[in-house]
């Protein structure tokens, strides 16, 4: 059975309280880039795999990866490479790099007998094909929906399990960064056979007229699993605790479940004075859902929710808790510097939490479903989210995929509008496409009755295809009193909302355009010719309350569309803040006008050494209501600062300090200075936080300052900067925020391989290569008077049915022997029957048209050693074939790291291991005094994980 995947961390189970377990399986895969094995999937055997699909295979050769993982990223940049994904060399001319392999082991209990076992992937870029134990258990082709299996029949109980995984990211979904591989979490689910289904929990608070008044209704829903043979009466009990810790309310339903079925049920509880969940005060009630059969406790699964309504008015715009509430915010993809997609949860939390610093309060998903852990941040931080769905289509396929979207997500307070696609050129305006858009938003609120539907429409005051039908008109760009509000005259009863807008595109610390480097004004002036800058979207919204606010194209860089420019620009320019989320100036801006707290920030820096006395273009950011301009103490005068906008002066540069007033009401409210630096001299490490917990997955976000004799960042440096790292934890990426820079955001840590041919080769015919205890395959056999066999060939030399043993020897040294891996590699073994080494069976031959590896490093002596390997000939090239060799895998050599700092800054990300202590990140550069910073890894419990 398959179902989409509906993880969600914010389905937590406390292990000690009912049989559910849910593991992380994120640590110790192996991974190989390319595949010389075909699809892994055996049609003629069942359960046999082919190629790392078997159970046989051997891995050990391959590098050891943790997930979440991006291979996509450690590839090099290379200009015939796609512009739109980042110039990485994958993708279309890239075959040999669009593909690879997972592999992993684990254990099960005996005791895990009679459980149902679920895999879980929560997102996998891209076309992925799922093993376990050599049976095939599912195929799945979105880079952004998860998906589960359940793997209960194939699972061996009382030993080891092995999933493989092909990942086929050679195909694009979008026209961005997309990345490649295992790139979310993995789970391993084990339940009752009676249980809560996958993603079966609903809860939803509702109030009368949808205005949060008097109680809340709170719609609990439960859909249950019974895989026993025999039908269940089951109580469902739900517990709900406040804020402060108590009972705010509880409910119970007793329901029938059939044998080999499912059931739903359903309660209403009350809450009489809920606290409201909003940005401003996320406040998060938690569910306790229990099940309970023959007196005893089957099932029990948290879920956090908050409480809080949802809507849209045609002439009020956006309602939040009944009253308008401006969206202020910004559409993001979700890859981050030095990790690409592989987005650890702490940088998620980073990252909203930049935003909500800008002031930003809804953050739209563009274009694909997101993390679980995303949402989780913008439950617990405080964001709106607009939800939104990869592909259009009303297929099954596609249908199935919205629909575990929807399931997955629909508990969490964060989400608040659903987008069902975006510009979708070719079909949007059609009859087609209004019934395909109606098919999916009929199943949106089938599933969800409780949240707007959208779509990005990139048209203007056009009706006609999916804008007749969607609930609310999602505007892309099209700005102007032609398009909306000549569109919201004619069509007063549709709510709109500014889907997707702005879109200056600018550089961190750049003062003009430089199209030889790939890099844009930082000042509000450029952008595509179909967007706007941030002043003149505020601009045209702020006196049209009825578009409901908007999101900004984006609020971070991310990789591929380098708009304006191509090669060697490798990222988008458009975000607000770089791809490491720093901030570039127009964060300032939108913090101005998006938050309460005064804002004063001058633009650009004052490092103009050479234009002495030229007029530099400087421009304040403030939501003062006067600002006053001053060079060196003198002023150039105080101006009035109009709505959504900034203020100008022409300064003639001389260096020294340039510095503001603010004033509101005629107090002064906020002062900000810039001032010329002095030459680099020094680096300075900042993290975000002072400690992280030693659980294996918490990160620290670390800033690399270049900073002048007194301390001051240099906005102009661009020193190499070298990393390491002592104590337990590691470095996942690096970055700068640079457009324009091709350094690695990785250093990657591979096995060293050395091969050689096994060539001493003899064979000998024999009748039944299946034997229990083949003589000629023990490990004293004589083979001296056997012929010699040439096993490099294509084919031979077995007739049809005939049966053979060829015997090969080589020699193992005591050195090699201290090898990570050693593995024996049969190009092609063509015929039915088994391997041994040294007189061990070691397994049986696979599929004769892929390549086989064995790890055999257990089974070696030092000295000389045999292998042998019983064919019998089934009508194909009848023997050993294009030749057979050892692979010795010596553990990885340590690596180095470094960045070049962009402007002053750059950004290394840590991370803790399980132990607890000190983590020292020490970087250095030349002619700079190094930095050393001290994180401590502090002991934290780590999520239960499959060991
Ligand atoms: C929009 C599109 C985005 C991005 C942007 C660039 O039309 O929805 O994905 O491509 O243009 O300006």
């Amino acid at each position: 059975m398959v179902l989409g995947l509906g993880t969600a961390a914010h389905l937590v189970c406390a292990a000690d309280a009912g049989p559910r377990e849910r593991l992380r399986l994120d640590a110790g895969w192996r991974f190989h880039l390319g595949n010389e094995w075909g699809g892994g999937q055996n049609l003629a055997k069942a359960g046999s795999g082919a190629g790392p699909a078997s159970v046989a295979f051997g891995d050990g050769s391959w590098r050891r990866v943790d997930l979440p993982h991006d291979w996509a990223i450690e590839l090099p940049f290379d200009p015939k490479a796609d512009a739109g994904h980042g110039f990485r060399a994958i993708g279309e001319g890239f075959p040999q790099n669009g593909v690879a392999w997972y592999r992993r082991t684990f254990a099960l209990p005996a005791s895990d007998a009679g459980r149902r076992l679920w895999l879980e992937f929560d997102g996998v870029y891209r076309d992925s094909t799922v093993f376990v134990n050599g049976w095939f258990v599912g195929h799945h082709e979105s880079g952004y929906t998860g998906v589960r299996y359940d793997i209960t029949d194939v699972a061996n109980c009382g030993g080891d399990n092995l999933v493989a995984v092909l990942v086929d990211a050679s195909q694009p979904e979008g026209w961005f960064y997309e990345g490649a591989g295992i790139y979310r979490h993995v789970w391993l689910v084990k339940t009752a056979p009676l249980a809560i289904a996958p993603d079966g929990v609903f809860v939803a608070p509702r109030f009368q007229d949808n205005v949060p008044v008097g109680p809340a209704e709170i719609h609990l829903e439960a859909q249950l699993l019974n895989q026993q043979p025999a039908p269940a009466e089951a109580t469902v009990t739900w517990e709900i605790t406040g804020p402060d810790g108590r009972t705010a309310a509880t409910a119970t339903r007793r329901v029938p479940v059939e044998a080999k079925s499912g059931a739903a049920a359903a309660q209403i509880a009350r809450i009489q004075n809920p606290r409201l969940w909003s940005p401003e005060t996320p406040v998060l009630y938690r569910l306790v859902t229990t099940v309970a059969a023959g007196g005893r406790t089957v099932d029990r699964v948290e879920t956090e929710f908050g409480i809080r309504t949802v809507g849209f008015d045609a002439n009020r715009g956006f309602l939040l808790n009944g009253q308008p509430y401006l969206l202020k915010g910004t559409c993001n993809h979700q890859d981050h510097a030095g990790v690409g997609v592989a987005v650890p949860d702490g940088v998620q939390y980073y990252r909203v939490a930049r935003l909500k610093e800008m002031g930003v309060n809804a953050w739209r998903t563009a274009h694909n479903a997101p993390a679980p852990e995303l949402l989780e941040a913008c439950d617990r931080l405080g964001m709106l989210v607009m939800d939104e769905n990869r592909l259009l289509g009303s297929d099954a396929r596609h249908l199935w995929w919205l629909g575990e979207l929807i399931r997955r997500d629909r508990n969490h307070p964060s989400v608040a509008i659903w987008s069902l696609a975006n510009e979708e050129f070719t079909v949007e305006t059609t009859a087609a496409g209004a019934r395909v858009a109606a098919t999916m938003q009929a199943l949106v609120k089938r599933l969800d009755p409780t949240r707007p539907v959208t779509y990005n429409a990139p048209i203007g005051n056009v009706w006609e295809g999916i804008n007749s039908v969607i609930e609310v008109r999602g505007w892309s760009y099209r700005m102007g009193v032609d398009r909306m509000d000549a569109y919201h005259a004619a069509h007063p009863q549709q709510p709109n909302v500014g889907s997707e807008q702005g879109s200056t595109v600018s550089t961190r610390g750049i003062y003009a355009n430089d199209p030889v480097r790939g890099y844009v004004s930082a000042y509000d002036d450029n952008h595509p010719e179909w967007a706007n800058t941030a002043e003149e979207w505020m601009g045209f919204f702020d006196p049209r309350p009825w578009l409901s606010g908007g999101f900004v194209w984006t609020g971070f860089d991310y990789r591929g569309e380098p708009t304006p420019y191509a090669w060697p620009c490798i990222n988008s320019h458009f975000g607000v803040l770089d791809l490491c989320g720093f901030p570039k100036d127009n964060f300032w801006y939108y913090q101005a006008w998006w938050t309460a707290q005064p804002v004063l920030h001058l633009l650009p820096h004052w490092n103009w050494a050479g234009r002495e006395g030229q007029p530099i273009d400087v421009r304040a950011l403030s939501n003062c209501d006067e600002v006053e301009l001053f060079l060196n103490g003198r002023s150039f005068g105080r101006q009035r600062m109009p709505r959504v906008s900034s203020l100008r002066w022409q300064v003639p540069y001389e260096p020294g300090t340039l510095s503001a007033k603010g004033y509101k009401g005629g107090k002064l409210v906020a002062e900000t200075k810039v001032e010329t630096t002095g030459a680099p001299a020094a680096l300075r490490l900042e993290p975000d936080h002072p400690a992280i917990g030693a659980n294996g997955e918490d990160v620290a976000v670390v800033t690399v300052a270049v900073v002048d004799a007194q301390g001051r960042v240099v906005p102009v440096a661009d020193n190499a900067v070298s990393f390491s790292l002592a104590g337990p934890g590691r470095i996942l990426g690096v970055g700068n925020g640079d457009p324009s820079c091709h350094e690695p955001d990785v250093s990657v840590a591979a096995p060293v391989l050395r091969s050689a041919p096994v060539t001493d080769w003899r064979w000998k015919r024999i009748d039944d290569p299946y034997v229990d205890k083949l003589p000629e395959a023990a490990a004293g056999a004589d083979d001296s008077g056997w012929d010699k066999a040439d096993v490099t060939a294509e084919s031979g030399p077995l007739t049809d049915r005939e049966g053979g043993v060829f015997r090969g020897h080589f020699t193992v040294s005591a050195a090699d022997l201290n090898a990570s891996a050693i593995e024996l590699v049969c190009s092609r073994l063509s015929g039915g029957g088994w391997v041994y080494v040294n007189g061990v069976r070691l397994a049986q031959t696979s599929d004769p048209r892929t390549a086989a590896a064995y790890g055999i490093k257990a089974l070696l002596h030092s000295g000389e050693n045999t292998v042998a390997i019983a064919l019998k000939n089934y009508g194909g090239a009848g023997g050993v074939n294009r030749g057979v060799s050892l692979r010795v895998a010596e553990p990885p050599a340590p690596v180095a790291w470094s960045r070049s700092a962009f402007n002053g800054l750059a950004q290394i990300i840590v991370q803790a291991s399980r132990e607890s202590g000190a983590l020292k990140l020490t970087a250095s550069a030349a002619g700079l005094a190094p930095a050393t910073l001290v994180i401590e890894a502090k002991p934290a419990r780590p999520r239960p994980s499959v060991p």
